[in-house]
């Protein structure tokens, strides 16, 4: 794959669509390291994700976010980078994104991506009435921006080790930043 073996390959999509879970098998895989985006925020902050959303808001979280992005882009590959679901917010995470490797879009119905995250308390997000509205609400607004991924990959009823595969064989015939 590749010719530089210095590639990243950065797993984009929804909450609950499986970034950690197909990021840790392709990673296996590559013999490449995993980095997971929330992880880094996180030591960063020295705090949890629901603590940084209730003292800094969403907006604070969204900084760290895109440092630590930045900070992960500059990194030598090969690297599997999993996001969080809302990094494709901001123009400047896309551009880093499609500029440091291939971006690869984890899709997911909203039934399964409500399966997948029932009951998971760490998801500020998700700490609603409805979440099956929430999660639509989001897949609606977020929907376009992942699909200017390099791949679209869809993931409901496939193992991790599956969609991996897949990623894999498609990684061949994707972008030049392919992983190596
Ligand atoms: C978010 C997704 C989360 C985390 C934060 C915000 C989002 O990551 O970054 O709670 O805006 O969709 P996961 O997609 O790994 O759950």
């Amino acid at each position: 794959m590749g010719e530089s073996g210095r590639g990243k390959a950065i797993l984009v999509g929804p909450m609950g669509s499986g970034k950690s879970t197909v990021g840790r098998a392709l990673a296996q895989r590559l013999g490449a390291e995993l980095v997971d985006l929330d992880a880094v925020i996180v030591e960063r902050a020295g705090r949890a994700i629901p603590e940084i959303f209730a003292a800094e808001g969403e907006a604070g979280f969204r900084d760290r976010e895109q440092a630590a992005l930045e900070e992960v882009a500059a990194r030598p590959g090969p690297l599997v980078v999993a996001t969080g679901g809302g990094v494709v917010l901001r123009e400047a995470n896309r551009r880093t994104m499609a500029a440091n490797g291939t971006v690869v879009y984890l899709r997911a119905d909203v039934e399964t991506l409500l399966e997948r995250t029932a009951g998971d308390a760490n998801r500020p997000l998700l700490q609603v009435n409805d979440p099956r509205a929430k999660l639509e609400a989001l897949q609606a607004e977020r929907e376009p921006l992942y699909r200017q991924a390099h791949l679209i990959v869809d993931t409901p009823g496939r193992t991790a080790q599956e969609v991996a595969e897949e990623i894999l064989a498609r990684l061949d015939s994707a972008d030049p930043g392919a992983v190596d």
